[in-house]
């Protein structure tokens, strides 16, 4: 083999090892961090306190609800044992359930029920103040302002209990604005 030839081989087999580790480290996602890491930054009363309203709200009991004799009354007419152990449930009753492993930090908790990161995304990325001043950035680093689409996700008919959604009243309902001065 020529010297030009071995030179050709070694640049594609670097470039090769390039793109691929480029394409698996572009294909991770961020992890789901747990509502405990927004709250010291969005429970200030500046903030509007998103932490302590939404723990305040139907989403954060939604993994408790599961515990619940309703619950097992629900379950037993679809045929499943354990409601709190059902992915059937666990699907929309608490955040990312069918989400890898891999993307749960260790401060995710199930006990958390439909928290933070259900309507805005992933956390691990965005939750800098840095990246959180920059809408823009913010956005690109995996957080979502969720739309009825994203709430339709949970609020359908698939749900057993299912009640007709409406999106206006729905919103206004869980509401957690950031106070304007
Ligand atoms: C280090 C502090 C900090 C942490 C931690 C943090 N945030 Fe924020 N977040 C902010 C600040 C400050 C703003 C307001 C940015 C602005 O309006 O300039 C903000 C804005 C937002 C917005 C509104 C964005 C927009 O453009 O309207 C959302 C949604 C949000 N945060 C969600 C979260 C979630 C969910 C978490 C946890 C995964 C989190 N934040 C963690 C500081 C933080
Ligand atoms: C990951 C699934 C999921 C998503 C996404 C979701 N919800 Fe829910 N939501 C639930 C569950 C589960 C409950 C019932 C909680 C309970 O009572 O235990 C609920 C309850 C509610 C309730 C209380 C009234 C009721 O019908 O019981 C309102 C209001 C609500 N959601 C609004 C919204 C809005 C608005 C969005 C989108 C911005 C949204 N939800 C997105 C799962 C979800
Ligand atoms: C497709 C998403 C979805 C699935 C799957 C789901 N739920 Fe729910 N669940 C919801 C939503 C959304 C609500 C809020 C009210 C509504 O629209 O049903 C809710 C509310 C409830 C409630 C409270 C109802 C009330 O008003 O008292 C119970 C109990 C419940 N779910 C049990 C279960 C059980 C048990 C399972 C599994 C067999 C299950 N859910 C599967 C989305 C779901
Ligand atoms: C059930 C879905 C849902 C959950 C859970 C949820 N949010 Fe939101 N959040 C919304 C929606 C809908 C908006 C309004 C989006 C818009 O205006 O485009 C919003 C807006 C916000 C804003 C911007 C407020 C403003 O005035 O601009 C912040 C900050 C925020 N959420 C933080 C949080 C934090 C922190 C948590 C958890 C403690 C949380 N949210 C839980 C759905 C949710």
């Amino acid at each position: 083999m020529s010297l030009n030839k071995l030179l050709i081989l070694v640049i594609v087999a670097a470039v090769s090892a390039l793109l691929i580790g480029g394409a698996a480290f572009s294909g991770e996602k961020p992890s789901y961090v747990g509502a405990v890491k927004c709250k010291p930054c969005h429970n200030t009363t500046k903030s509007g306190k998103q932490y302590s309203i939404w723990a305040g709200n139907p989403h954060a009991k939604a993994y408790e609800t599961l515990l619940s004799d309703h619950s097992q009354k629900v379950a037993k007419e679809m045929d499943i044992a354990d409601p709190a152990k059902s992915e059937t449930c666990l699907k929309c009753h608490v955040t990312a359930y069918s989400a890898p492993a891999e993307q749960k930090a260790e401060t995710y908790k199930m006990e958390e029920g439909v928290s933070c990161e259900a309507c805005h995304g992933p956390g691990e990325l965005y939750k800098t103040m840095k990246v959180m001043k920059n809408r823009e950035l913010a956005l690109e680093n995996g957080m979502i302002l969720p739309d009825e689409a994203l709430c339709k996700g949970c609020h359908n008919p698939e749900s057993p209990t299912y009640k007709e959604f409406k999106f206006a009243e729905a919103a206004e309902q869980i509401a957690h604005p950031t106070p304007t001065e």
